[in-house]
């Protein structure tokens, strides 16, 4: 008989090695409405940015990943390029976790706030921020950051800079 029971492996949270990049371009792909960047992207993602990203792993698996990274003029910020959840690993906390998780990380021990980019659409994206922010007591502001016609050709919605802050330490 098969076990139908729900798979209750840990999911380890690490910081990601240029091993994964192939992996997180196959997640990515996966995992719309993300918009799919090179193999070179993601080796970058996983090996230059690997200190303000984190991957995690189930079983060998890899189930979720957020990349990220600190803009040169803006080193009390952490920047969340893409975070992406496989389909299976939802709901339960991973995307939040991981959010945590690399403002821990010692890479971070500057920064203040986080910022990232979301279409207003997005309402999974919105949600998991809001979150973040109402966790942290920390204020959530935003703005129209990359515009439709003039930053996307129209071939793009509007980008939304949220910006969250001062975090409390956790
Ligand atoms: C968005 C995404 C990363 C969320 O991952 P997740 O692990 O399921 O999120 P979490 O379980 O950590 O949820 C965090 C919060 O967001 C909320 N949330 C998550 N998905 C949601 C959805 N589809 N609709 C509404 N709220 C949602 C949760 O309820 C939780 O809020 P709470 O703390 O108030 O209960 C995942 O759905 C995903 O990979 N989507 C496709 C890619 C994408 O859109 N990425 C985000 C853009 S960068």
């Amino acid at each position: 008989m098969t076990d139908k029971s729900p798979d209750k492996s840990p999911i380890e949270l690490r910081v990601p090695h240029k091993d994964d990049g192939y992996r997180l371009h196959q997640l990515v792909a996966q995992c719309p409405p993300l918009d799919e960047n090179s193999i070179y992207c993601n080796l970058l993602q996983c090996s230059h940015f690997a200190e303000t990203g984190v991957a995690a792993e189930k079983n060998g698996d890899l189930v979720g990943f957020i990349s990220g990274y600190i803009p040169p003029r803006q080193p009390d910020t952490i920047f969340v390029w893409q975070v992406a959840v496989h389909e299976k690993g939802r709901g339960q906390g991973l995307a939040k976790r991981m959010l945590n998780e690399i403002v821990a990380r010692d890479a971070c021990s500057d920064v203040t706030h986080m910022e990232t980019t979301i279409t207003e659409d997005n309402q999974a994206s919105w949600a998991l921020f809001r979150s973040f922010a109402r966790d942290r007591g920390a204020e959530l502001t935003h703005r129209e950051f990359f515009e439709k016609d003039t930053h996307f050709g129209g071939e793009h919605d509007s980008e939304y800079l949220l910006r969250i802050g001062p975090l409390a330490k956790s």
